[in-house]
């Protein structure tokens, strides 16, 4: 299986490729909301086609994120009903079908709570891809932003301010020196 044949949503392929390119062999890349990994997998053939070894992480409640957005859609239901409750098992099958079974670490956990397993300062780039909401991506923010190294990234995406109006609220209130980045991304770079 290729990346592009699973479902999903995913546009920052470019930031992808400069991130191997800018950060050195052993950093850790995390990647919040994973979906049935189609991001994910193809950071995994980012990294592999780098020839350089990166810890990546994707995190994932796969319980999906109910009715959001300004047409209150349930983007996940039906991966989440197919799946009895949970997508876990198909993301994981995606990730195992595309070879990254052993480059890939995946932890089925609620954002913030993942977080805690992470020492400050210890992620190289985190990617904010699961709640779209002020108040959910205010606490991915909150909870990731002492994770990341000096120099490192934070960054999400649907920084669409007709799509996605509280991912660009939340980013210009918390981050304020965030910038448009790729396509349809925020990033900021820890000063
Ligand atoms: C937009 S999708 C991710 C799309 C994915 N990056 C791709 O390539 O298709 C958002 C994901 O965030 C997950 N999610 C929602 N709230 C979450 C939370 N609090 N913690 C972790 N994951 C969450 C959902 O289960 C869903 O899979």
């Amino acid at each position: 299986m290729h990346w592009q044949e699973i479902a999903g949503w995913f546009q920052w392929r470019s930031a992808q490729e400069e991130a191997v390119h800018s950060f050195p062999q052993g950093s850790c890349f995390v990647e919040v909301g994973a979906y049935l990994g189609r991001s994910l997998c193809s950071l995994g053939e980012v990294v592999e086609q780098s020839s350089k070894t990166f810890a990546v992480v994707g995190i994932d409640t796969c319980r999906g994120s109910g009715p959001e957005g300004p047409c209150q859609k349930d983007y996940h239901g039906a991966a989440v009903t197919q799946g009895g409750g949970t997508f876990a098992g198909a993301l994981h099958r995606n990730i195992l079908d595309c070879g990254y079974g052993d480059l890939i670490t995946l932890i089925i956990s609620d954002s913030v709570t993942a977080s805690r397993l992470f020492r400050d300062k210890s992620v190289d780039w985190v990617h904010l891809d699961a709640r779209h909401d002020y108040a959910g991506l205010t606490a991915d923010i909150q909870a990731w932003l002492p994770k990341v190294k000096k120099g490192g990234w934070i960054s999400g995406d649907d920084y669409d301010e007709i799509k996605w109006p509280e991912v660009v609220k939340a980013v210009r209130d918390l981050l304020p020196e965030a910038k448009a980045w790729s396509t349809w991304q925020w990033r900021w770079i820890i000063e």
